[in-house]
């Protein structure tokens, strides 16, 4: 019988997480005075553990037991194999998507919520505090404060949370608390408020915010956790790349010919991308595909270079691809897309032609998530939709070719909470945004005067 779902047993759910640090090296974080900075300044953000982590250079870093444990919930993911999409599409392409929908969060951000949780509850931290665009952060972190124990506070980037209110509910119901960014709160948020009171927030802003309420609270019991774009959350997220490639096998595939995903700090797209990349090193013809908004065109438009992961400052300067630190970008609903910069390592990987950025529209991806919704049922997330815009764009080029190509594509949350968005769409009153090439010169003018990333 043909089978849409193929699971991973429990008993084969990944121990190790894989480090593309160890493959491919990227440029150490710098401090203020343009030397690369000493882990142990990193200390007063994160605990102990997870600067090591966000150093380390091992391949392979076992997955503690507690932490597999509250993962085995909803793990393995399942992997799903398109057939509605691809009888709609009349495409000869074999289509199959990883669905992180599956979780409590109901999107990928527990599977490093949790093992950040863990962590810094190990290292004696009582309290979190962070940043979320979309909400999906802010309430995967909630939900794994509330299953370690420990207290969290999340600044929701504004445009968001007046979007998207029942997520603050989520929160609420872990026991996360949740403030519309900028506040009046920090130093930071006030700032911003004094220059634009309208300010609709960006997880720049946002990143500032918490990263000062955890430096600032007296206690020491405080520290801040961020979603995506450092090493070691795409390192918790490998254990997504490391099910669908052992799932695919499973299905018959030797590998996939492409593999998308959105990006937006690249912490999905590289959780499932990233086990892949040492098969392209070795010359397996694996096309990667991160996929961003054209409102956001971090990867497709903007420099790799040094630059901050907040408005602020407040941050190491991280090399990667950066729109500046100051950039607001416009308010598609993609809240999560909505981010200046990129991972490092997904940067450097660009960087290095192993990754093939594209970026879309807004309607594209809404016409694509809905197609999506009416053949395979699960509504997407507005960011989820970004990757399947690209899965369709590959689908239908394989359809023109004749080819029999496998897509692989991150389907990184549902929608369910996000239904705004949708009904801005059907009511026709969505508008693409295509970054203006005056506003992308005038944001990138933060970056003159600050390092590049040597690449030799
Ligand atoms: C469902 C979903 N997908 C994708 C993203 C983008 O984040 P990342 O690039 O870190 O995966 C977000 C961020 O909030 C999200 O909620």
């Amino acid at each position: 019988m043909r089978t849409p779902r193929i699971d991973l047993p429990v008993a084969e759910m990944p121990r190790r997480w894989y480090n593309l640090a160890a493959d491919l090296p990227v440029p150490p974080p710098l401090g203020p005075d343009g030397k690369p900075i000493d882990p142990a300044a990193l200390t007063a953000i994160f605990p102990e553990n997870i600067v090591e982590q966000e150093v380390s250079t091992e391949r392979w870093i076992e997955i503690p037991e507690e932490i597999l444990e509250i993962l085995l919930r909803w793990r393995p993911t399942p992997l799903r194999r398109a057939y509605a999409l691809e009888r709609h599409l009349g495409t000869p392409a074999r289509i199959y998507y990883k669905d992180e929908s599956v979780s409590p969060a109901g999107s990928h951000k527990p599977n490093t919520a949790v093992a950040q949780a863990w962590y810094n509850r190990q290292a004696g931290v009582k309290r979190l505090t962070t940043e979320t665009g979309a909400g999906q952060w802010g309430s995967a972190l909630s939900f794994a404060c509330s299953q370690v124990g420990l207290g969290c506070k999340v600044f929701m980037v504004r445009i968001s949370y007046e979007q998207k209110p029942f997520r603050k509910v989520m929160m609420q119901t872990w026991g996360g608390e949740c403030v519309p960014s900028p506040s009046t709160e920090t130093r930071a948020g006030r700032a911003i408020l004094e220059q634009d009171p309208d300010s609709p927030g960006s997880l720049g802003i946002a990143i500032s915010e918490a990263v000062e309420a955890a430096i600032s609270d007296g206690s020491g019991e405080t520290r801040y956790s961020l979603g995506s774009v450092l090493n070691h959350v795409l390192l918790h997220q490998t254990v997504i790349g490391l099910e669908a490639k052992r799932q695919l096998e499973l299905a018959g595939e030797t590998r996939p010919d492409v593999i998308v995903g959105c990006a937006g700090g690249g912490s999905n797209f590289a959780g499932l991308a990233n086990p892949f990349v040492p098969d392209v090193m070795a010359g397996e013809p694996i096309e990667i595909v991160p996929v961003e908004p054209e409102a956001c065109p971090t990867l497709t438009r903007a420099p790799y270079a040094y630059d901050h992961g907040d408005v602020a400052g407040m941050t190491p300067l991280l090399a990667m691809h950066s729109l500046g630190h100051t950039f607001v970008p416009p308010t598609i609903h993609a809240g999560g897309l909505r981010y200046h910069g990129m991972a490092p390592l997904v940067s450097a990987a660009t960087a290095e032609g192993l990754m093939h950025p594209r970026a879309y529209g807004q309607l594209q991806c809404y016409e694509a998530a809905v197609t999506f919704a009416r053949t395979e049922g699960i509504i997407p997330a507005p960011e989820t939709s970004h990757a399947i815009a690209g899965a369709i764009d590959e689908a239908l080029k394989a359809k023109a070719s004749g080819e029999p190509k496998v897509i692989l594509f991150g389907f990184s949350g549902h929608g369910l909470l996000d239904l705004k968005g949708y009904e801005a769409y059907f009511a026709g009153e969505l508008e693409n945004y295509p970054l203006p090439e005056e506003v992308l010169a005038r944001s990138l003018a933060v970056l003159e005067g600050l390092p590049r990333p040597d690449r030799s």
